[in-house]
């Protein structure tokens, strides 16, 4: 069975750089709390008109397909992870096919959120296992600067999000010793609601908190309403907290998985991909693996949160700046909203 290998890596950021001290002219927060709590200096956010999830993703995508060494034409099938998509429906998948004229290829997309892009490549993993495809395109794009509540009542989630997307494009090998070894996803639904948008949504209040002011009847006929406008309810709800206990717990676990998986140690690993959710995560994560500095990559102080983005961003750039050649072992690791959780061990 051949593996997958990454043959080709891009990434897209916005130009538009915020830094916390730009927040702080929409909202009560610091850049002392912020650098603090989460190690966050700056973040890009989007052109509001000319540039969304798709756009970027696409501009990810070239870079990536280009140094595949093939064209769009040559994409079998593609698959799109983001949380922030450019329409309710359709997804974000058909958007690429169209701008980047692709042939009449299998788009899907992928909704889970900051483990979102390892998902992905999990999807895209199995399928160039099987034989069904030879060049997929794997995407992680989002596009939080338009749905954030960018004053004091919701600055607890905004400040940490930025813009951006990350590309690749998986090939199989017939090379033993290469490739994506494993990938180990997880979920536990039994917190949904802790880090969630519910609205817009079918939900029609079964999940009843931050709905008060609605009688049932009245909330079961709703699908957005001029009150959920003026309730703050479009926007994303996070218990940072309880997020952050289960984060620091799931991470090494996923990782530890992956690791005995494939008969390594975490001194193997050459260069660790943490999903960029909060600096401080990451630095618990990399204590309680015991991992050097030079082993975890981090990019979270130059642009936030970004997501299903974060992985390939982080990894295209650990890539660019030489950190990661032939043969290293990389784990990708992820954990965020559903909650889920997931890793995948590469050797380069
Ligand atoms: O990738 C998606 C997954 N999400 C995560 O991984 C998030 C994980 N959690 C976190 O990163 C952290 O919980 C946060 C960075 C979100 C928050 O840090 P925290 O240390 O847990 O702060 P907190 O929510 O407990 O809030 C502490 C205080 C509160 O004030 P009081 O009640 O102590 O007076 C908040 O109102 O900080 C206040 N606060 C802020 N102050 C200034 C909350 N947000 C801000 C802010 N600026 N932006």
């Amino acid at each position: 069975m051949p593996r997958s290998i990454i043959a080709g890596i891009g990434m897209y950021v916005p130009d538009n750089v915020i830094t916390n001290n730009d927040l702080t002219r929409h909202m009560d927060t610091s850049d002392e709390w912020i650098q603090e709590r989460t190690g966050i200096k700056e973040r890009r956010f989007a052109h509001r008109t000319k540039e969304t999830t798709t756009t970027m993703g696409v501009e990810a995508a070239k870079i990536a397909i280009e140094r595949a060494g093939i064209t769009a034409q040559d994409i079998d099938f593609i698959v799109f992870a983001t949380l922030s998509p450019d329409y309710y429906f359709p997804g974000c998948g058909v958007l690429v096919q169209r701008a980047m004229q692709m042939n009449e290829i299998g788009a899907l997309d992928v909704r889970n959120q900051c483990s979102g892009f390892v998902y992905a490549l999990s999807v895209a993993d199995q399928f160039i296992r099987s034989g069904m495809y030879k060049n997929i395109l794997v995407i992680g794009s989002e596009k939080h600067s338009f749905g954030l509540d960018l004053t004091t009542r919701g600055r607890n989630v905004s400040v940490i999000f930025g813009d951006g997307a990350g590309a690749v494009v998986l090939q199989p090998t017939e090379d033993e010793g290469r490739g994506i070894l494993s990938t180990h996803l997880h979920s536990d639904g039994s917190e949904a609601e802790i880090l969630a948008m519910y609205n817009p949504g079918t939900h029609a209040n079964h999940w009843k908190e931050g709905l008060a002011d609605f009688d049932e009847a009245e909330m079961a006929n709703m699908f957005m309403s001029h009150q959920m406008i003026d309730n703050a309810q479009l926007y994303p709800n996070m218990d940072g907290q309880a997020v952050f206990k289960k984060a620091v717990v799931k991470f090494p676990e996923v990782i530890m998985e992956a690791l005995t998986k494939n008969g390594y140690q975490p001194a193997d690993i050459k260069v660790l991909i943490p999903h960029q959710a909060n600096l401080r995560i990451a630095q618990f994560v990399q204590q309680k693996l015991k991992l050097k500095d030079e082993q975890v990559y981090n990019n979270i102080q130059k642009y936030g949160n970004t997501t299903a983005a974060s992985v390939p961003i982080a990894l295209c750039e650990a890539w660019q700046d030489g950190k990661i050649q032939n043969g290293d072992i990389v784990c990708l690791a992820a954990f965020g909203s559903g909650f889920t959780w997931a890793s995948a061990l590469i050797k380069w």
